[in-house]
C-alpha cells in the first residue's frame, strides 16, 4: 500500500493513461506521419485511442493506416451523414478524456486561438470538456511568426497545454523550432496530467447549476448560476479517475459519458436525489446555488393581476433545506466541500459558513467581480479549510477545477485514503 502523495508522484507514469479516452486530432503537416506512432504508444500503455484528421491531413497521414493502428473508423468528416446523425462531433467531444492535437499546424493553431469550427477537428475542439494538448509542427519562421505566438498565448489563455515544438532539422531543410516532439514525449505529457487519477475508487457528488422555485405553472425564482463551475468540477473529478454522481439543476450544459447524472429542478428534488444517493459517497462538493427560499404555495393556474388599488403583490416564502448541512451530518460523513458566493466581506462570511454548516472546506467566490463567477468561463476563488487559506487565482473554470481537485487531495490526503483504503494499493 502506498500514501496518497507518493501514489501523486508516481502517476504520471504512462501507465496511469489505461483505459483512458484519448482522442488524436490530427492535421495536415508532414508530422503527421508520426501520428500511427503516437497512436500505437498510446494503446501499449493500455489508450483508447480515436483519431479525427483535419480536412486535408489524409495528404500526409492514410485514414486506412490510421484505422489499422487504432481499430476503430477514422473520423474527418463533418457532413458524413451517418456519423453527424447521432450528433458525431458532440459524441465524439464527450467520448475525450484528453484530446491531443498532433500535429498542430499553424493554421489550425490560428482556428483554435480563434474559436473557429470549419471542420471536423476544430468543432470537436470546441465542444469537448476534455483537456487540450497541443503539439505544433510548423516550419521555423511560421512557427516564429508573431501571428503563430500570439495564436499560441491564445490557446495557453484559453488553457490548452502546449508541448514543444523541439529545434533542429526541418523536414523543408531549414534549421530551427517547429519540429513535433516525439510521440512518447507527448504520451509522457499526456500522463504527467492523469497526474489528478489519485481519486481513482473514491465516489464523489457534486451538486451544480441553480434551483428553480416554481410560483405558478408560467414563473419561478431563480438565479444567475450557469451550473459550468460545477461541471467542470464533475468532469475534473472523474478524469481524476473518480465515479462522479452529478445532481444537476435547470440549464446545466451536457456532461461527458461516464458521469451519472441526475436533473432536478427545486431544491426539494436536489435534496431528494443527494440523499437517496449518499450511501457510499466518499468526497461531497456542494457547488449548486440553491435557492434559499420557495414560494409557501405553488398557484395551480397562472396568477393574473390582481386589479386592486395597491399595485403590488404579496408572496410568502418558506425557506429551503439547508442540502449541504445535512450531507455534512450524514454518518459515516463523506469529506465535505462547500461554495460561497458572496458580496461583502467575504472571507468573514465565508469562514463563518463553513464552520456553521460543519463542512471541510469551502470554496469562496467574490461575485462582486463581474469578470468572474456567475455566467463567465473564468474564476478565481480562496479555498477555506481548518488549517489555512488558499488563494486559486483567475483562471478558466475547468482550470480552477483541476487545481481544487488536485489542493483537496493534498490536503485532505489521509481522510481520501482512509475512505478508501482499497483504492491506494498499486
Ligand atoms: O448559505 P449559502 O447558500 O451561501 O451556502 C452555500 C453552500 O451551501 C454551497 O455549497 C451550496 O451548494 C450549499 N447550499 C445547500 N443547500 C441550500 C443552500 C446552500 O446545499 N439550501
Amino acid at each position: 500500500m502506498i500514501s496518497k502523495l507518493e501514489h501523486m508522484k508516481t502517476a504520471s507514469e504512462p501507465s496511469c493513461l489505461r483505459g483512458k479516452h484519448i482522442l488524436l486530432a490530427v492535421s495536415a503537416g508532414i508530422a503527421a506521419y508520426k501520428a500511427p506512432l503516437i497512436v500505437r504508444t498510446l494503446r501499449a500503455v493500455g489508450a483508447q485511442v480515436q483519431v479525427v484528421l483535419s480536412a486535408n491531413a489524409h495528404h500526409f497521414v492514410t485514414p486506412t493506416t490510421l484505422q489499422a493502428v487504432t481499430g476503430s473508423p477514422v473520423r474527418q468528416d463533418m457532413w458524413d451523414e451517418a456519423a453527424e446523425a447521432a450528433m458525431g462531433h458532440i459524441e465524439l467531444a464527450r467520448w475525450a478524456d484528453i484530446v491531443l492535437v498532433a500535429p498542430a499546424t499553424a493554421n489550425t493553431l490560428a482556428k483554435l486561438a480563434h474559436g473557429m469550427a470549419d471542420d471536423l477537428l476544430s468543432t470537436t475542439c470546441l465542444a469537448t470538456q476534455a483537456p487540450i494538448v497541443v503539439a505544433p509542427a510548423m516550419n521555423q519562421r511560421m512557427y516564429q511568426h508573431p501571428a503563430t505566438q500570439a495564436n499560441l498565448k491564445a490557446v495557453q489563455a484559453l488553457g490548452y497545454h502546449i508541448v514543444g515544438p523541439d529545434s533542429g532539422e526541418q523536414a523543408c531543410g531549414d534549421d530551427g523550432p517547429g519540429r513535433m516532439s516525439e510521440p512518447d514525449e507527448l504520451v509522457a505529457f499526456l500522463a504527467s496530467l492523469q497526474v489528478t487519477s489519485v481519486l481513482s475508487g473514491q465516489h464523489v457528488m457534486i451538486t451544480a447549476g441553480p434551483t428553480l422555485e416554481p410560483i405558478d405553472p408560467v414563473r419561478y425564482i431563480s438565479n444567475h448560476s450557469s451550473g459550468l463551475q460545477g461541471l467542470s468540477i464533475a468532469e475534473a473529478a472523474k478524469a481524476a479517475g473518480a465515479e462522479v454522481i452529478l445532481i444537476a439543476g435547470p440549464r446545466v450544459a451536457a456532461s461527458s459519458a461516464g458521469i451519472q447524472r441526475l436533473n432536478v429542478v427545486t431544491a426539494l428534488e436536489m435534496q431528494s436525489a443527494v440523499q437517496e444517493h449518499l450511501a457510499g459517497i466518499d468526497i461531497f462538493i456542494g457547488v449548486a446555488a440553491v435557492a434559499d427560499y420557495r414560494p409557501k404555495l405553488v398557484e395551480q393556474v397562472k396568477m393574473k393581476r390582481s386589479g386592486g388599488e395597491s399595485g403590488s403583490l404579496t408572496l410568502e416564502f418558506v425557506e429551503n433545506p439547508d442540502i449541504i448541512a445535512g450531507v455534512a451530518q450524514h454518518r459515516p460523513k463523506p469529506l465535505v466541500i462547500g461554495f460561497a458566493a458572496e458580496t461583502n466581506n467575504t472571507l468573514e462570511h465565508a469562514r463563518a459558513k463553513r464552520i456553521r454548516k460543519q463542512l471541510d472546506a469551502i470554496v469562496l467566490n467574490d461575485i462582486a467581480d463581474p469578470s468572474i463567477g456567475f455566467n463567465s468561463l473564468h474564476n478565481a476563488a480562496t479555498l477555506i479549510f481548518e488549517h489555512g487559506e488558499i488563494t486559486l487565482p483567475k483562471q478558466t473554470k475547468r482550470q480552477l477545477a483541476d487545481t481544487l481537485i488536485s489542493q483537496l487531495v493534498l490536503i485532505f490526503a489521509s481522510q481520501i485514503a482512509d475512505t478508501n483504503p482499497g483504492s491506494m494499493s498499486e
